[in-house]
């Protein structure tokens, strides 16, 4: 498995696995899929910046990592929120370490100060994996969100990028 920088051939790969994650999962808070040219602009905001990730395993994109602002007024600029998904069937192989690995290590090239991860509490996978790579749980925010009939408690993860 390889990790490189996303370029805009990838943008149809990314957004099944987006996709996937939205008809299938509370990953996403939205039940509202990405039309290819939603998927295009929104990878192509990330390859501006320089923020997106994929794996490549066998010829296929098995996952993609992103970053991008965690607020959007002028004084959060030193905070990013990551984002890492990998293609169904290929969960628990390394995969996703291995995309946090490289967009941690863009993020601090970049300079930035803090990485926040928003996680639905119950996803065991991904507080794993974030714990993994030190980020510290800064508390869970009940019933913020819904999806499929039910309340939703966001999970709050920081890693300082210092
Ligand atoms: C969360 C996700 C990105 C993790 O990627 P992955 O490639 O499956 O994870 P890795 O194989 O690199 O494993 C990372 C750690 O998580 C653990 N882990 C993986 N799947 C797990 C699961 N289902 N339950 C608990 N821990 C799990 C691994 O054991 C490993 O921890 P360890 O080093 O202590 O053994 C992946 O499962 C995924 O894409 N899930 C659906 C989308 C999603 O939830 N994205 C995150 C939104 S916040």
């Amino acid at each position: 498995m390889t990790v490189r920088g996303a370029e805009p051939g990838d943008a149809e790969a990314v957004r099944a696995i987006r996709n996937h994650a939205i008809e299938h999962s509370t990953a996403l808070w939205t039940q509202t899929p990405q039309s290819p040219a939603e998927g295009a602009a929104w990878l192509a905001a990330h390859l501006e910046r320089g923020s997106a990730f994929v794996a490549e395993a066998e010829g296929e994109v098995a996952g993609f990592a992103v970053y991008g602002p965690w607020r959007e007024l002028d004084g959060y600029r030193h905070t990013v929120e990551d984002s890492v998904y990998v293609r169904e069937g290929r969960h628990g192989l390394g995969v996703g370490s291995a995309l946090l690995t490289a967009l941690i290590a863009s993020a601090r090239e970049a300079g930035h100060h803090v990485m926040i991860a928003g996680i639905e509490a119950e996803n065991a996978a991904s507080v794993r994996l974030h714990e993994r790579f030190g980020f510290q749980h800064a508390g869970t925010v009940r019933e913020v969100g819904t999806k499929f009939g039910r309340w939703l408690d966001l999970t709050i993860m920081r890693l300082s990028l210092d």
